[in-house]
């Protein structure tokens, strides 16, 4: 087989509760993804060692071959499966790198995939999603897609019942954020302010918005333990969610560990007007839409053919 293309989604949070800070240094969560229509594309061929290669508009920033999460996805698979061979990786990236989207561990999910069936180890989809979960809490979820409750530190997953799609405007920032960083920084503000970490529960109000495909109530129900966090390392993201919440937003939230902050519309068109205002109002470096739910990482004919 000359060459594989996988096409991986990005994610947003819709709901995550952050628990105290286990022993293991990771925090348990009620963490509910929901995978919307950004995608890179993950394309794999054989060769003798591991290595990648990078274009797309997000590809700047993207960390080189040792230090590249879907290198270490392939070298896993090739341990797990007894591969001997390598592969060239090419990574066309469209997912901010740092954003709070999980674009690292959507390459790493894709690239499981991918040298999956380049190899055709024979190995099936929850013996990749065990692979999955040892890469980073949010790879299993790029590999399953739609809208899903992760508990533990994310990996544990349940899909959740979805009625239609949700339009997003999505706000990318000039600056990263350090996920482990942002974590710190969340203890380091409870410990401040005296708070204790939440009982963790499954948002009822969420589930329902979501079965019922209603944006309102969705939009009411948005929340992100982290977000304090995230605003404190990056205050200008304060004036981010204002312009959009002004602008009539049904929700607004930083997404994951931030910086990227997500806005849900009411319609395509309200998202196409949001959109226009928040690139207008010069309160983000770019500005995209999304739609919501889409499949996780899935082979897809390779572009160059
Ligand atoms: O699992 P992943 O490598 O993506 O996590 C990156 C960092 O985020 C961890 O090293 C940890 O500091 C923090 N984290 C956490 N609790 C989680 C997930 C991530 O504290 N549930």
């Amino acid at each position: 087989m000359g060459a594989v293309t996988v096409r991986v989604p990005a994610k947003v949070n819709l709901h995550l509760s952050v628990g105290a800070r286990r022993e293991d240094g990771y925090h348990d969560l009620v963490n509910v993804f929901h995978a919307v229509s950004l995608f890179d594309d993950v394309t794999v061929r054989e060769a003798e060692g591991f290595s990648v290669a990078r274009d797309g508009d997000e590809a700047a920033a993207m960390p080189a071959d040792e230090d590249n999460l879907a290198v270490h996805a392939a070298r896993a698979l090739a341990r797990e499966a007894g591969v001997e061979s390598g592969v060239e990786l090419h990574i066309r990236k469209a997912i901010p790198v740092a954003g709070g989207m999980a674009g690292g561990s959507a390459d790493a999910a894709a690239a499981l995939v991918a040298c999956n069936e380049l190899w055709n180890t024979g190995l099936g989809r929850e013996e990749l999603v065990e692979v999955a979960g040892g890469l980073g809490s949010d790879v299993p979820f790029a590999l399953l897609g739609g809208t899903a409750v992760g508990l533990g530190r994310g990996e544990r997953l349940s899909p959740a019942l979805v009625r239609g799609s949700f339009h997003w405007v999505l706000a990318f920032a000039r600056e990263q954020l350090s996920t482990a960083a942002v974590y710190a920084e969340c203890d380091r503000l409870r410990k401040e302010r005296g708070e204790e970490a939440p009982r963790l529960r499954v948002p009822r109000r969420l589930m329902a918005a979501l079965a019922a495909g209603d944006a309102e109530a969705l939009g009411a129900a948005l929340a992100n333990d982290l977000q304090p966090a995230a605003l404190t390392l990056c205050a200008r993201l304060r004036r981010t969610l204002t312009a959009g919440r002004e602008n009539g937003a049904l929700g607004a939230v930083v997404s994951g560990s931030g910086p990227t902050c997500a806005f849900l519309a009411g319609s395509e068109r309200h998202a196409l007007d949001l959109a226009v205002a928040l690139s207008g109002a010069g309160v983000c470096r770019s500005v995209v839409r999304a739609y919501g739910p889409v499949p996780g990482a899935q082979v897809v004919p390779n572009p160059e053919d």
